[in-house]
């Protein structure tokens, strides 16, 4: 069933639980994601970046491919088709080609700017149905060539984007996307918990999902936190089954070679990543 994410996220954080974003990069990744969500009887988030979009042809494709699946594989749980990352421009094609959520990322501006701009992205995509959600200090790491430097974001200006209207709020507490080193600090628990008593009921949204220790996300959602995003672990896991597989010789058996048995393991690897996921994150049950 395809919703926007504004009452799964509401629900999340009434619930003291987190729903995941699962970036999607082609059909594989998609069908593994919903056919998870809909085994874990979980609502789901699928992230779709630019740069994924544009892999897999573009927005209208995306839309058109999960609109397909959902249909042909009978997926019940809510699934809402949500921008990772977009510019203003990104955020109007998606509008236009029937996403139903849209992220309008303005943390690389001064906070006026991002002020301006997300105003008029709530409007736009209010008036077309689709939740919004919008970022205030930058997410380190690189996705998709979007590169950020991993700050901790101003409880005060995460406020004053709230107040446009925003459904739900990502901001930085030190999380970055990819994997994190060494000696990483760890997440701000003193921001995040800064954050969520100016903002209230608002939920609030962590990026970097991947290799976060159990702990911090457990900590992370008693503080707020309602959506949670993965993305560079279904990436790993599905490389690491499709090696194994390779270096197996599997593909040298018999017919091996067809892709649907060459990108089956990973395919199931990611399955079972997201389920992993859902079960950390409380969402389980609760589609
Ligand atoms: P990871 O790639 O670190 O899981 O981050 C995903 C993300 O935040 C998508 O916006």
């Amino acid at each position: 069933m395809l919703v926007t994410a504004t009452k799964m996220l509401q629900d999340a954080k009434a619930g003291h639980y987190a729903v995941g974003q699962f970036n999607i990069n082609n059909l594989e990744w998609t069908k593994a994601a919903l056919t998870a969500a809909q085994e874990c009887n979980s609502p789901i988030i699928l992230g779709v970046t630019a740069g994924a979009s544009k892999y897999m042809g573009g927005y209208n494709t995306a839309v058109g491919m999960i609109k397909g699946l959902i249909k042909d594989l009978n997926i019940t749980v809510p699934v809402a088709i949500h921008l990772d990352h977009g510019s203003f421009d990104d955020c109007l094609k998606c509008i236009e080609a029937g996403f139903t959520s849209v992220m309008f990322d303005g943390s690389h501006y001064e906070i006026d700017e991002n002020i301006a701009k997300t105003t008029e992205i709530v409007k736009l995509a209010h008036e077309a149905g689709l939740s919004v959600e919008a970022e205030v200090g930058a997410i380190g790491g690189e996705e998709d060539g979007v590169v950020g430097t991993g700050e901790c974001a101003d409880p005060v200006e995460c406020k004053k984007i709230a107040d446009l209207g925003v459904d739900f709020l990502a901001a930085g507490i030190g999380n970055i996307h990819g994997k994190y080193p060494e000696n990483w600090a760890g997440l701000s628990f003193e921001t995040l918990d800064a954050i969520q008593q100016l903002t209230g009921d608002l939920p609030l949204v962590l990026h970097g999902g991947t290799g976060i220790p159990e702990d911090m996300i457990k900590k992370a959602i008693n503080l707020g936190v309602a959506k949670i995003n993965v993305n560079t672990e279904c990436q790993l896991a599905f490389a690491a089954a499709t090696r194994e597989y390779i270096e197996a010789g599997k593909d040298l058996q018999g017919k091996g070679f067809d892709p649907r048995k060459l990108l089956a393991p990973g395919a199931a690897a990611i399955k079972e990543t997201v389920k992993t996921k859902m079960e950390l994150f409380g969402s389980v049950n609760k589609a």
